[in-house]
């Protein structure tokens, strides 16, 4: 069983040689950042680049610029020690880790323009010998893809006879899987897949995780790492979309889909999860589509279970409106706006969702997200107010309960006497 042991306490026990003196992490967002900080705790010197002036700004005063816990001690300590230092523009390293955004586009093709974008930005100070790993969550054929960008930009790194397999830098594509809350203990301790785009180049990968990862790091081809992320996302997404197709059903007959599935979990071969809202975040509601826009024909229960998670905020919208109906109250308490328990992230979030719909709609919505301090400005252009959870229930008729934080745990039952209550996530049953 691992231990919760601080990264800075870890790397005492790491006798790794590093081979890499300086890497640069571009794109120092909820992944790049807590790479960069881990990275120059190991010795080495880090150059994280940014496009965003604000997150170059406060890495370089110390500080993160989101929230993330153990994140700020990690980054200050970095920075302190003049081994993390952040630039809006790429600059020389000898290893590159490239983790920017790789979201879909309306129509769910992916959009790679910051791929792209930041490939060929690196592609400008690249030297002989470099090693250039991919992050970002992408599909299958990204990393060779990308080298093919850096032979267009700069065909003196081609070897003789061209190629991809001919470039004078190593390519690889290395997914990450650290569960946002639990970041920086996770960078250290999960397992790693390296894939490149020849086994040379997954090994000098290798060799650089090797410097901060306790892990087990596999090595294999690019495709297959690229592959990897996509069908656990995907495997996740699945699974979510049956309990979430279980409450579905149990919503039409009036039973209760967490005491069915508790009861059908005493199988011993069976494990359904829990339902929710829906699915958001960054990865699981936009992952699979990178498979299915690949492979349409051959993905229909993938496509299917998008759509039974996309379609949960719907159903929970369609339960407040049934509600409001029958006590003749449109005055609605949303409880939770992230797209998981207990962090502040909004994106892709089916509760932000489900509270924008209703404020716009006519309803009287209060929200309350403990993690955020301002507004959000989707909901500010639709009137819904912010306020703390006490206030809020207490002028509301309807409370939904969005989110699982544990800061919702604690509410007082009293405080719900006399309104109706829809749970979405089985936090107070
Ligand atoms: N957040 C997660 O939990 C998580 C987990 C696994 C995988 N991923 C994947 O990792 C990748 C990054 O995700 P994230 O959550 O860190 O995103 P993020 O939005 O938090 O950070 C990305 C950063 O990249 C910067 N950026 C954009 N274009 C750039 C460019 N051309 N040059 C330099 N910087 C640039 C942005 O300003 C931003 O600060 C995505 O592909 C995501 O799917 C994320």
């Amino acid at each position: 069983m691992a231990t919760e042991t601080p990264p800075t306490e870890l790397w005492r026990l790491l006798p790794v040689p590093i081979p890499f003196e300086t890497v640069s992490v571009v794109g120092l967002g909820y992944i790049g950042l807590p790479t960069a900080a881990t990275l120059a705790s190991r010795g080495i010197q880090v150059l994280g680049v940014d496009v965003s002036l604000k997150a170059v700004n406060a890495i370089n005063e110390a500080r993160a610029h989101f929230s993330e816990p153990d994140l700020d001690g990690l980054v200050q300590s970095a920075v302190a020690s003049g081994r993390l230092r952040a630039y809006t523009e790429p600059q020389p390293a000898d290893a590159f880790i490239i983790a920017v955004p790789t979201p879909i586009q309306h129509d769910k093709s992916p959009d790679m323009t910051y791929v792209e974008n930041a490939t060929r930005a690196v592609a400008k100070v690249l030297k002989e010998g470099d090693l250039v790993i991919l992050e970002s969550t992408s599909p299958v054929g990204t990393t060779e893809w990308m080298a093919g960008l850096i032979r267009e930009e700069r065909p003196d790194l081609v070897a003789a006879g061209g190629g991809v397999h001919d470039l004078k830098i190593s390519m690889a594509y290395c997914p990450e899987r650290i569960l946002p809350g639990r970041m920086v203990f996770e960078l250290v301790e999960n397992d790693r897949i390296v894939g490149g785009v020849t086994p040379g180049c997954a090994a000098r990968a290798k060799a650089l995780y090797a410097s901060f990862v306790r892990g087990n790091i596999f090595e294999t081809s690019s495709g297959v790492a690229e592959l990897v992320k996509l069908i656990e996302n995907a495997y996740r997404d699945v699974n979510i979309a049956f309990a979430n197709e279980v409450a579905n059903v149990c919503q039409r007959m009036g039973l209760d889909a967490w005491e069915a599935i508790s009861l059908a979990n005493k199988h011993p071969r069976v494990t359904i999860l829990n339902p929710g809202p829906g699915v958001g975040g960054h990865c699981i509601a936009v992952d699979p589509w990178f498979l299915i826009d690949q492979h349409p024909k051959h993905t229909p229960l993938m496509k299917a279970a998008r759509e039974v998670n996309d379609g949960r905020p719907h159903t929970v919208i369609a339960r407040v409106a049934e509600v409001a109906t029958k006590i003749g109250s449109r005055k609605v308490c949303c409880l939770g706006l992230a797209y998981k328990p207990d962090v502040d992230d909004l994106r892709e979030s089916p509760a932000m969702e489900i509270a924008v719909h209703l404020a716009k709609h006519g309803y009287d919505v209060r929200v309350c997200e403990p993690h955020v301090e301002d507004m959000p400005s989707a909901l500010e252009t639709v009137g819904a107010s912010l306020q703390d959870f006490g206030p809020a229930i207490a002028d509301s008729d309807i409370v939904v309960l969005l989110v699982g934080h544990t800061a919702f745990k604690d509410i007082d039952p009293a405080s719900l006497e006399g309104k109706t209550v829809i749970d979405c996530v089985g936090l107070w049953r």
